[in-house]
């Protein structure tokens, strides 16, 4: 009997079947209620005593590997068959459907790239930042209003207390002083990134949005080059025949501050309701690098001179993509954003 047994378990090892009769035909020959197991179990009972142990567990093996084995090989036909039988080789592929950018992703990259094609490298620094690189480094006051709870989101310690060092950065201008205490001029860098404001949120301010910080530093740089950056900047972000204006302006880190407008993209720099009727809309901050931001930061305010400018990522998208509702950029609605497919 053990003998038969092995014999049965080797065939069924080797079962093989081409197709669902094969398998069936051997389903019925080993696995039925005539099949060789089945008649094996019937003449179970005239084994002696002393072997029904070693021959029961021997047949049990049988029988499952046989039932696995069936199993398996029925399997491997139906995978086979779910649509086999009208594939077409020869047909293109289903078209993948791909997200868009992100319209403010599109806008940083563009000026990352304007900027990197004049000589400027990437610096990055923390949004959650302390008194110091926020403030203190770039020559405010101690008592600037900006350190204000109003405008600054400050963070608890562990016990729960607010201690007004730590804080959401305001501006990204905090990594031009990141960049200085680490590096010697020349520097030449654009700092992208998000910051963060106490503002309630409406179409017109939100509590987060993205700014682009420029710091440029080395000996004999003049408010000059300064322009001059500013010109093509605007002209390539903008098309060619985009003017610039500057306008005094008062910041803590510059001196002398501007802000710069350009001619209005929408009129063309005739007055429209956009430009409120000036011909002119604003679009950065900038002016050369304060010497004592210089010095508070390691650098030898003698030796060396720089400007610093500092724009909004939301407010160039606005511009180029008349997105008039600051909130729309943060509320992914799938529908906003599959408008600038075309764009990335
Ligand atoms: N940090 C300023 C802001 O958040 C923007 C700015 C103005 C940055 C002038 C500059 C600058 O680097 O020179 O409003």
């Amino acid at each position: 009997m053990i003998a038969k047994i092995e014999q049965l378990l080797q065939e069924v090892e080797a079962m093989k079947a081409a197709n669902a009769e094969e398998l069936e035909v051997l389903r019925i020959k080993y696995l039925s209620k005539k099949g060789a197991i089945n008649e094996l179990m019937a003449d179970f009972r005239n084994v002696p005593a002393e072997q029904k142990k070693e021959v029961g567990m021997k047949l049990n093996e049988l029988k499952n590997k046989a039932q696995e084995k069936i199993a398996a090989l029925k399997e491997q036909f139906e995978s086979q068959n779910t649509g086999c039988d009208n594939l077409d080789l020869t047909r293109s592929a289903y078209p993948i459907k791909l997200g868009t950018r992100h319209p403010l992703s599109i806008v940083k990259n563009e000026i990352i790239d304007i900027f990197a094609r004049m000589g400027f490298n990437i610096a990055d620094g923390p949004e959650v930042e302390d008194d110091w690189h926020v403030f203190s480094s770039m020559n405010f006051a101690e008592d600037h209003p900006a350190r204000d709870m109003q405008d600054t989101f400050f963070i608890e310690n562990n016990e729960g207390n607010v201690t007004h060092n730590v804080i959401l950065r305001t501006h990204t201008s905090s990594v031009q002083s990141r960049v200085m205490e680490t590096t010697q001029p020349p520097i030449r860098v654009i700092c992208p990134g998000r910051v963060y404001r106490n503002e309630a949120i409406s179409y017109r301010a939100h509590a987060f949005f993205h700014q682009v910080e420029a710091l440029y530093v080395d000996k004999n740089v003049s408010f000059t080059d300064l322009k001059q950056v500013l010109l093509l900047f605007a002209q390539e972000m903008f098309g060619s025949d985009t003017k610039i204006r500057l306008r005094p302006s008062y910041f803590p880190f510059t001196e002398p501050s501007a802000e710069m407008d350009i001619s209005c993209n929408i009129c063309g720099g005739k007055g429209c309701p956009f430009c409120k009727n000036t011909g002119w809309v604003e679009i950065l901050g900038c002016g050369m690098v304060d010497p004592n931001v210089l010095e508070l930061n390691g650098i030898d305010s003698k030796v060396y001179s720089g400007y610093a400018l500092g724009m909004g990522i939301e407010r160039i998208a606005n511009l180029k993509y008349r997105v008039n509702d600051l909130r729309l950029f943060s509320e992914n609605d799938v529908r906003f954003l599959k408008e600038f497919e075309a764009a990335q």
